[in-house]
């Protein structure tokens, strides 16, 4: 929850005039970060911003992305560039949509809501988490024009799991993106420590209906994270290949794989005829020494061979970071934490600036680079490499 100003959502109201006075002063994602950081109280601020147990990946992600480095092109006329691109046959403004992070209502009071408008105005796309607190049919009533996927993990309880691909279904969402790294949940300190809760004044919005015990009222700590305790006792650890069949047969919605870090992973997701993967380590909030994100794409669009779309989240935090997803295979990528912040700092309005500072900065990038499209961007050999292989050449 915030500690300060309910920064609210609606562009009138979300701007007290302290509120946009921190927020004029955020001139990238990083000021966001620090800005949001003052903002959250310590319960959602640690959800939020923290990884999984010493959290080196959750540093790499980031940081990974510096290794690999442009070989720009010149003299090349960038006075026009086009940023768009399409992700499953749908065109977006720029190759960058919001990944599924849990209870938004923490950092605004219309949460989900304010990050789909957000999204829905820069047409972007959205994705809402299974854990959201603003349902399916919340979504659809308010932001009817948002490109929006559904994120789902898979409950022990299979009749409610399916229950949730309809409802998407019906709501006119676009894909069902299941999520595979989270048999358990992975082993987060800050919220062992502060016993980390979702506020009584909150639910799981997408459980209201199904008034089952403890499904949308069930993250409250008994002494542990109250997420992980959650987890250990609704989602389904014996989660495997056959659920992805099962899942392609009751629903004709494209299927996207999320959190794959290997090429044997992704060989077997298009084995199983998926319709993306979407390369991630969940935030570096599962399993703690996996690889960043961007050093695990070039495998993985390797052994994928173009026969599905290949998507990645973790650690993007600026222009270049998306430019070196996108000529390294990525055909769009996701951002989770920059969106938390931005709702924290400003609502809608604060994640409409990050999605924007991200949009014009990855033109700027396309420009220095020396690109005009995001075709170009992709399919120009060469134009990222990682620097062992420049440093070895010398
Ligand atoms: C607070 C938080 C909550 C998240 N909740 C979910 C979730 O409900 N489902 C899911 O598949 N991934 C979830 N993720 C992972 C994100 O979808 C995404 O993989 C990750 O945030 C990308 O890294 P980034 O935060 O560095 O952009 C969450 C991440 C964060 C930070």
């Amino acid at each position: 929850m915030l500690s300060e100003n309910d920064t609210g959502s609606s562009l009138s109201t979300a701007s007290t005039k302290e509120n946009r006075d921190g927020l004029s002063n955020c001139i990238c994602v990083d000021d966001f970060e620090a800005l949001a950081t003052t903002k959250l109280d310590r319960n959602s601020c640690g959800y939020y911003n923290s990884g999984a147990t010493s959290q080196q990946t959750l540093l790499e992600n980031c940081t990974a992305f510096k290794s690999w480095r442009f070989r720009p092109m010149v003299l090349r006329d960038v006075s026009s560039v086009d940023p768009s691109t399409e992700i499953l046959g749908r065109k977006i403004s720029f190759p960058v949509c919001i990944a599924p992070t849990a209870m938004n209502k923490m950092a605004s009071r219309k949460g989900e809501i304010d990050s789909a408008n957000a999204a829905c105005s820069l047409n972007s796309g959205f994705t809402l988490s299974s854990w959201a607190t603003s349902s399916i049919e919340d979504i659809a009533e308010n932001v009817p024009s948002v490109l929006r996927w559904f994120q789902l993990y898979v409950y022990k309880d299979r009749v409610l799991t399916k229950e949730l691909v309809k409802r998407a279904e019906n709501c006119n969402f676009k894909a069902i993106v299941v999520t595979v790294d989270t048999p358990v949940l992975g082993r987060r300190y800050q919220d062992v420590r502060n016993k980390f809760s979702l506020p009584e004044n909150l639910v799981l919005k997408n459980f209201e209906q199904q008034n089952k015990l403890g499904f949308s009222d069930g993250v409250r700590s008994s002494g542990d994270s109250g997420l992980a305790e959650y987890v250990a006792s609704l989602i389904d650890p014996s989660l495997n290949w056959d659920d992805i069949e099962w899942l392609k047969s009751m629903t004709t919605l494209p299927i996207i794989v999320k959190g794959i870090l290997t090429a044997e992973m992704a060989a077997e997701a298009v084995n199983h005829q998926v319709d993306g993967i979407l390369v991630s380590n969940h935030g570096a909030r599962q399993l703690d020494g996996v690889l960043p994100t961007i050093n695990a794409l070039p495998e993985i669009v390797k052994a994928v061979r173009g026969r599905c779309e290949v998507y990645l989240d973790g650690g993007i935090r600026n222009g270049g970071d998306i430019a070196k997803a996108i000529a390294l295979g990525a055909k769009a990528v996701f951002i989770g934490r920059p969106v938390l912040w931005g709702l924290a700092c400003g609502g809608e309005f604060g994640v409409k600036k990050v999605l924007e500072i991200l949009r014009d900065e990855f033109i700027l990038t396309m420009k220095l680079l020396g690109v005009t499209s995001v075709r170009e961007l992709q399919s120009t050999p060469n134009l990222v490499v990682h620097e062992t292989n420049i440093l070895s050449k010398l």
